[in-house]
């Protein structure tokens, strides 16, 4: 036996090889990661509060705005970004890069979800925590970002892999934006997310209040529709973090709410209180602290 015969064949154990990708890919996510200016993660302890929603109407406004802006769908079991944003293509690969070329959305918007690599809408992802956190490193890490101004991502309910990847891998994290209802069981596990973040050290943005009120179309009157008490207001006072604005519930399909997206190419209610939403939060962002 030769001298260099051993060190060859450890290189090739498949446990050094796999050591090696993995050692890799997080170099390329962490040279992905510093392409991007600002990173801003959409999140939310219940699920179905309006996470997709702020996500897909906040790049939007980015991207009118003049932004460079992506969009990623870390949702892997329940992606729907896409349909939000009016896309569904499979993305292509740079042949030189070999890097995944993610999908142009409305005003240039780069998009990335799991929707694009499965066979149709309804064909499920059955997948338990490894493979689902291995999708989201390479969306971070072999996805052709580019350089761009922000890049927001929409996270799945709840504390779970998802919310510890993305707070762990994407650095600098400029921070997270909460989701919630005014209703207890969501104020309860926003409350826990907050906690996490904290934990963490992950700033939080902001929190916004969706569905907060819905107005009869026929008679203007205003009700406030999880109870009298503004829960979310009042938790972002409790964890002392900044209250981003209420979203009133917006009768018929609500998707893109920017207005010249909207059914009747108007403003509405909603729409305006993504504006100021948005405008908050871009400051709360461009402060840094
Ligand atoms: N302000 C609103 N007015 C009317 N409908 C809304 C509003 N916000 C969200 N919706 C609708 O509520 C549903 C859930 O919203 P969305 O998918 O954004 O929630 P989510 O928090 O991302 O859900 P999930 O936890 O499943 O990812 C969607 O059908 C969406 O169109
Ligand atoms: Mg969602």
């Amino acid at each position: 036996m030769t001298d260099d015969k051993p060190d060859a064949s450890l290189k090739d154990s498949p446990t050094l090889k796999r050591k090696a990708e993995q050692l890799e890919l997080e170099n390329r996510i962490k040279k992905a990661m510093e392409g991007i200016s600002h990173k801003i993660a959409v999140i939310s302890g219940k699920g179905g509060v309006g996470k997709t929603t702020v996500s897909a109407n906040i790049a939007m406004r980015l991207a009118l705005a003049g932004s460079k802006t992506g969009c990623l769908d870390v949702d892997i079991t329940g992606p729907n970004l896409h349909k939000l944003l009016g896309v569904n293509t499979n993305p292509a690969i740079d042949p030189e890069t070999r890097l995944i070329v993610p999908v142009t959305g409305p005003g240039g918007i780069k998009i990335m979800s799991m929707a694009f690599l499965l066979d149709s809408d309804d064909t499920p992802v059955i997948w338990r925590g490894p493979m689902k956190m291995g999708v989201i490193r390479e969306f971070l890490g072999n996805v052709q970002w580019g350089a761009l101004d922000y890049l927001v991502i929409d996270l799945p309910p709840g504390t779970g892999d998802e919310v510890l990847d993305i707070m762990q891998l994407v650095k600098p994290l400029d921070g997270i934006v909460l989701v919630s209802t005014s209703q207890e069981l969501s104020l309860t596990s926003v409350a826990k997310t907050a906690t996490m973040a904290g934990k963490m050290d992950v700033r939080i943005l902001g929190v916004i209040e969706n569905m907060s009120t819905y107005t009869c179309e026929q008679c203007q009157h205003t009700v406030r529709l999880f109870g009298e008490e503004a829960g979310v207001e009042q938790l972002a006072g409790r964890f002392n973090i900044p209250f981003l604005g209420s979203i009133p519930l917006e009768p018929g399909r609500m998707q893109q709410l920017v207005p010249a997206a909207t059914a009747s190419g108007k403003e509405t209610p909603a729409s305006r209180a993504i504006d100021g939403i948005f405008a908050t939060l871009k400051k709360q962002v461009e402060r840094k602290t």
